[in-house]
């Protein structure tokens, strides 16, 4: 049985610390699909779901069991749909607990056949987050710590424009 699993997120932009979570993700399970989904809480993304899909293509190519979808839906409704064990989160600290906690347990009754698995965060990586990268990149610091080297220009050229 393949066993498949799905780790889905705003990515916007993708991080490395999403990097690590979907790389450590894609020694568990047999295939991973990296599901760019909406966040109905969150305001506007900066980059479209067809940017966000191509950086996180640009950064994953090396990931052979990676493949990389888009949903305006329920994840519940996906993972079922897709035939997923697992939807993968990574936590940083005891702030992310209860909201994941809660999109855990709501997951969970809306699909009863898929369990939500969470990774621990690396240390360096705690304190990174998307809209972390947004805010140094929009004041001109320097992310190259915390996005991936391939697509920081991008990020750079597009934030900046948004100024
Ligand atoms: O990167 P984020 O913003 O923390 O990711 C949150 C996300 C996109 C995974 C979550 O909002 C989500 O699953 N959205 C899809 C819609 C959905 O199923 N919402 C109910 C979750 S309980």
């Amino acid at each position: 049985m393949r066993r498949v699993a799905v780790c889905p997120g705003s990515f916007d932009p993708v991080t490395l610390g999403h990097l690590d979570i979907i790389r450590r993700a894609s020694k568990l399970f047999d295939k991973v699909i990296v599901l760019i989904s909406r966040n109905a809480g969150k305001s506007a993304p900066s980059f479209s779901a067809a940017e966000r899909m191509l950086m996180i293509q640009s950064v994953t190519k090396d990931i052979d069991n990676v493949v990389i979808d888009i949903l305006d839906g329920l994840l519940a409704d996906y993972v079922e749909r897709v035939g997923a064990i697992a939807i993968v989160k990574g936590l940083r600290a005891v702030s992310d607990f209860e909201y994941e906690f809660q999109m855990a347990l709501a997951n969970k009754k809306l699909y009863a056949g898929a369990e939500t698995v969470f990774l621990t965060t690396t240390a360096e990586n705690m304190y990174l987050s998307s809209s972390v990268v947004k805010q140094i990149a929009y004041f001109g610091g320097d992310i190259s710590h915390f996005v991936p080297e391939v697509i920081l220009e991008d990020i750079k050229q597009r934030l900046v424009k948004e100024r």
